[in-house]
């Protein structure tokens, strides 16, 4: 590299790093949610904006097969699948006619960082009108750690109601009311572009629909640092997804935010950096 090269990209990465520590010192006292909740850090990936940047940023594409018990259909994550569509980002599980050969092609995404624990996520998206997909956004970090909510593309109405929970959802087989719970909003129509907002706390998930709290679930609520991942997928099976569809299921997501707490930034790391700020009021989001 030559000296005025070397010059240049020092003066770029000296006034990116102002940039962020600006964005980062007017929040410093952090996020104060509708709840009166306060979390120390953030992310935003607006896909509206250029999809593959916004992706980049914070997230990581799915390339894995997978394989559930008892159905039809092994489903294998392609990166193609996910993609810029409709101004937004698209998550595909693509056309599967009767008779067709191999897995499933679904799409997945997940977050950079394994380290959020507790926080209140953000999606504005547009749900899969083809039946015979299941579109999650949820907290992951084992099948026993996780926090769902579920809109299944073959339930009646499946505009207008999703899946909230806690796994495990089942217990025996059968599904666990304490832990899993069907909610319908009358009167919504998610294949239009909403706001879908699930709340981490210590002892509760809760489910909030263009701002207004719609549902909670407190048993099995997470307790371990963890990614946030989106996804629409078919296994085939008849117990969730049906399928897999016969048309491309595609959801479409304006955005994805959190605002979090994480094992990588502690109280006392948060409170110093708050002391230090002039502006010591959190941001309300
Ligand atoms: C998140 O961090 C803030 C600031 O340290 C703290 O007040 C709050 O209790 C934390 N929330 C959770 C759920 O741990």
């Amino acid at each position: 590299m030559t000296r005025s090269l070397l010059l240049a990209s020092l003066v770029i990465a000296t006034a990116s790093a102002a940039t962020l520590a600006e964005r980062q010192s007017s929040c410093a006292c952090g996020y104060k949610d509708s709840t009166g909740a306060i979390w120390r850090e953030t992310f935003t990936s607006d896909f509206t904006t250029g999809w593959s940047t916004a992706l980049n940023q914070n997230f990581y594409k799915f390339t894995w097969s997978e394989t559930h018990p008892k159905v039809p259909y092994t489903m294998q994550y392609i990166t193609d699948n996910v993609y810029g569509y409709n101004d937004g980002l698209g998550l595909k599980t693509s056309a599967f006619p009767a008779g067709s050969a191999g897995p499933v092609k679904v799409a997945g995404i997940g977050t950079l960082r394994s380290d959020i624990l507790y926080g209140s996520f953000r999606m504005r998206a547009a749900v899969p009108s083809v039946p015979g997909v299941c579109f999650g956004f949820f907290t992951y970090q084992s099948n026993t750690q996780e926090a769902d909510i579920e809109f299944l593309s073959s339930d009646a109405n499946y505009y207008q109601t999703l899946h909230q929970t806690n796994q495990p959802g089942l217990v025996n087989d059968d599904t666990d009311p304490d832990a899993a719970k069907v909610v319908t909003i009358p009167g919504a129509d998610f294949t239009a572009f909403h706001e879908h907002r699930l709340d981490w706390l210590p002892a509760s998930t809760k489910y909030f629909y263009d701002g207004t709290l719609k549902s909670t679930v407190s048993k099995n609520s997470p307790t371990v640092a963890s990614s946030i991942l989106a996804n629409v997928w078919s296994d085939g099976g008849s117990g969730w997804t049906k399928g897999p569809p016969t048309k491309d299921a595609i959801a479409t997501i304006y955005y994805i935010k959190g605002y979090f707490n994480s094992t990588s930034l502690s109280a006392s790391q948060f409170s110093s950096r708050c002391a230090a700020a002039s502006n010591k009021t959190p941001c309300s989001v």
